[in-house]
């Protein structure tokens, strides 16, 4: 895909041309690059994700209604909404009009935003059907044309939406793909695949290599299962790298529950138990796509939780890679386990500046703070504050919960170190992030975002639920700021 950038506006072009405007400014917007139609001008709001075809002058015109607001956020969603919504009308050549609308283009993070949900918007949901979803018109385009004052940033900026928006989508794929669609094997092969392209190391053990290394909390896990399980480790090095983010995501992919089985209502969800390796898979390969200046390593141990003739027992003490024991309680609380092999090997094996992990952990976190925003868990006073920043600008928002030792005491076994579950039935959240943090060695810049209620939930592209690709402009937006 071309992008091509013109700073004044055409005199002559067929193209539609795209005007985003805002509430405040959309008439006064409009300038004499248009011979104006103060009629359509005036009826139309400017309402965010709102859209309408017109014409102004001899040019074919959509406007694009911003809202009131113009957060990144806001602008990805008007922009995502009119390609994914309105991708009828967007046929043949297509011009978006930054200077003449009311997008400062200055603000080339806006720009990006809106390429990012532009681009965003192609994504179909419906791979598995016999009749395939149309093509989007916008899979047809060669190029794009922006008009905007700076046509150096805004070319990179809109570069980098380009490159979101396609790591994004393959996210959205694999999040979204069923159980039988998606084993441990495939995740691996997603980060093989994503190295090979991008030139990045990736080594994925398998289940004799994860034996011997004696990682026995993800191996119990697996028990119930005829699919082995993997642990990937994805190692983005470039040279000169500044710091070393480590970042950890729960990869089960998919949560019976095990024994301690789940009631069936909303066990089909459990296919997105394998969102926060989602998202460390996109981070890592937007990472690399973008060449930040930072040593990045993705560590995805998978399995999915199974019921099976040698499933693991609630009372069952098991190792894990750390040598500390485990008293299971409840096999439902299996996130916990993997993660707890997966923080271990981190803290062991690199020494990183800063580690985060994602998983879609406790369905406390979705009771706590619902479906737009995931739990922060740290304490490191500046990485929360990062973390929360970040998630604040790019629209992935996350709330800071507590981790006070007073919330271990939940913990304590009488038969082995830790068990996997608290006594009462409160703070549910919490008491799994201090979990977690057993297996931190008091790692002092280590963070956990609780995904459940923010990985799969409703979207545009689905009449129900479905999968978000949070985090990975989160991780970047945070690794970029570091
Ligand atoms: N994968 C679930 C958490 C979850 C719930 C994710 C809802 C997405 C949406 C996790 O493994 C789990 O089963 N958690 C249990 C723990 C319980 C057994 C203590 C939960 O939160 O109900
Ligand atoms: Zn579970
Ligand atoms: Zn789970």
């Amino acid at each position: 895909m071309e992008i091509q950038i013109l700073t004044t506006f055409p005199s002559t072009s067929t193209s539609t041309f795209i005007l985003p405007l805002s509430t405040s400014d959309a008439l006064a917007a409009v300038n004499a690059a248009y011979q104006p139609n103060t009629d359509i001008l005036t009826s139309f709001e400017a309402k965010h994700g709102d859209f309408m075809l017109t014409y102004l002058g001899d040019k074919k015109v959509i406007l694009l209604g911003l809202g009131e607001e113009k957060s990144f956020a806001r602008v990805l969603r008007a922009f995502r909404a009119l390609s994914h919504r309105g991708q009828h009308l967007l046929k043949g050549s297509i011009s978006i009009d930054f200077l003449n609308g009311s997008l400062d283009t200055t603000q080339t993070k806006l720009i990006e935003a809106a390429i990012n949900g532009f681009f965003l918007g192609k994504y179909q949901i419906g791979q598995f059907k016999s009749e395939k979803p149309n093509s989007h018109p916008l899979d047809q385009l060669t190029s794009i044309t922006l008009i905007a004052s700076d046509a150096q940033s805004v070319a990179e900026a809109a570069q980098r939406g380009l490159k979101f928006a396609g790591t994004q989508m393959r996210i959205l794929d694999l999040v979204n793909a069923p159980s039988n669609k998606k084993r441990p094997s495939d995740l691996a092969n997603w980060a093989l695949r994503s190295g090979e392209e991008l030139g990045y190391t990736v080594e994925v053990f398998d289940k004799e290599k994860i034996t011997a290394l004696g990682m026995g909390a993800l191996l119990a896990v697996n028990q119930g299962s005829i699919h082995p399980p993997t642990f990937t480790i994805m190692d983005y090095n470039p040279p000169g790298a500044q710091k070393t983010v480590c970042l950890v995501g729960k990869g089960v992919t998919f949560d019976t529950g095990g024994l301690s089985i789940k009631t069936a209502a909303g066990m089909p969800l459990m296919k997105s138990d394998m969102g926060g390796a989602a998202a460390v898979l996109g981070a890592v390969d937007m990472a690399a796509r973008l060449k930040l200046p930072h040593r990045v390593i993705g560590l995805v141990p998978s399995t999915d939780n199974c019921v099976g003739s040698d499933a693991f027992k609630p009372s069952d003490v098991i190792p894990s890679y750390s040598g500390k024991t485990i008293e299971i309680i409840d096999t439902d609380a299996e996130g916990r386990l993997i993660l707890a092999d997966a923080l271990a090997y981190a803290t062991r094996h690199f020494q990183p500046d800063v580690m985060i992990d994602l998983a879609t952990l406790t369905g406390s976190t979705v009771r706590t703070l619902g479906y737009t925003v995931a739990g922060l868990f740290s304490k490191n006073e500046t990485l929360k504050d990062q973390l929360f920043k970040a998630g604040l600008e790019v629209g992935e928002k996350n709330w800071p919960l507590p981790l006070w030792d007073e919330y271990h005491e939940e913990l304590q076994s009488d038969v082995a170190d830790i068990k996997n579950l608290g006594t009462k039935p409160m703070a549910g959240a919490i008491v799994a992030a201090k979990f977690l943090e057993f297996f931190t060695d008091e790692h002092p810049a280590w963070a956990h975002l609780d995904i459940a209620g923010v990985a799969f939930t409703e979207m545009e592209f689905s009449k129900h639920k479905s999968a978000t690709a949070y985090g990975v402009r989160l991780l970047v937006e945070f690794m970029e700021n570091m």
